[in-house]
């Protein structure tokens, strides 16, 4: 017998398929994540990420011009210092290398929504998140320094704050460490669920942040566990986070979609290094078509749950949303 339901009605036209289309994306919908380093002319590509690029504060409005045009409301930065050291004494250095470039775009931006990534492995000399004795990395010494590296950038003006590292606790230390300075308004962004992943390789090639011994799963979660995840996020939540993370995205759908059906905050997802750079690469070499999977891969986040994304993409996608090529 034929049947009388019919999905295809609702596919037939351009018109039709775009007025039952659940999910959009929209320039607003996207954080960009800028790299700045010392020094003077740099506009360098990182290798392993084709169209990401250092730069050095001279070198910096250009870009965050060209992002402010296409309509990108928020970028995310994270500083590549000069100097490491044991402590990672760079990371809340009053004229740190984030905190300058946070002053120079507040100043130069005032509209545009500033996040900075609060963490230290781009500072330490053992590119560990945290204050490492022993070959171990400490929880609560490492809360200390990240407090202050908290402070100093909302100091430098930053709209929002976003801890990476992982640590227990950090999220009420920050909270009360921004509250005592005065930063009761500035929120924080936890990057609540954050894996053990391989596909942070050509971040860390770009931050100049891998471990120099050891790795980051005694911090970092088993991609193995979603339960946990819970947990994790639920920590965050009770600490006073404003929005939450998860971290990567694409392997990580169903985690995104459950942190967002039992939390009532605004999710975040991080399209990471590695999922960029895997499209990139397909996409030089002819063998997809990097729009179109890109976009896709974007309303999957949005499909899963995520309110906010993420993504070394920002650019492509507010130009492509504009119709440009
Ligand atoms: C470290 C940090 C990492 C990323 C952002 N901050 C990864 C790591 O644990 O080394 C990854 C971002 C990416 O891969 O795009 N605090
Ligand atoms: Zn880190």
């Amino acid at each position: 017998m034929q049947s009388f339901i019919r999905h295809r009605r609702l596919r037939a036209s351009e018109n039709i398929r775009r007025m039952v289309r659940e999910h959009h994306i929209r320039a607003e919908d996207l954080i960009y994540p800028i790299f700045v380093v010392e020094g003077q002319g740099i506009k360098a590509e990182v290798p392993s990420m084709p169209g990401v690029y250092h730069f050095s504060l001279d070198r910096l409005n250009e870009e965050v011009e060209e992002v402010v045009e296409l309509g990108i409301r928020s970028v995310i930065l994270f500083g590549v210092p000069a100097e490491k050291d044991e402590c990672g004494s760079q990371a809340d250095h009053e004229h740190g290398i984030v905190q300058k470039a946070i002053r120079q775009v507040k100043e130069k931006f005032p509209s545009l929504y500033v996040i900075a990534d609060t963490c230290l492995c781009q500072y330490t000399s053992h590119g560990h998140c945290g204050v490492v004795e022993n070959g171990e990395v400490l929880n609560d010494p490492s809360l200390e320094r990240l407090v202050a590296t908290a402070v100093s950038q909302a100091r430098a003006g930053a709209d929002m704050i976003a801890p990476s590292n992982m640590m227990d606790g950090f999220v009420h230390a920050i909270r009360r460490g921004l509250d005592e300075a005065g930063y009761a308004h500035v929120p924080i962004l936890s990057y609540a669920v954050k894996y053990a992943s391989a596909f942070y390789g050509p971040f860390r090639d770009a931050a100049h942040s891998t471990p120099q011994f050891g790795d980051r799963r005694t911090y970092q979660m088993d991609p193995a566990n979603a339960r946990e995840a819970m947990r994790e996020a639920a920590s965050d939540v009770a600490e006073g986070a404003d929005m939450l993370m998860v971290k990567p995205g694409l392997a990580y759908l169903d985690v995104i979609h459950r942190v967002k059906e039992r939390f009532d905050l605004p999710v975040v997802a991080y399209n990471v290094s590695g999922e960029y750079s895997m499209v990139k690469a397909a996409a030089q070499n002819g063998w997809i078509d990097e729009e179109k999977v890109v976009m896709e891969i974007l309303v999957g986040f949005k499909r899963a749950g995520a309110d906010l994304i993420l993504t070394y993409h920002a650019k492509d996608v507010a130009r492509w949303l504009k119709g440009g090529d």
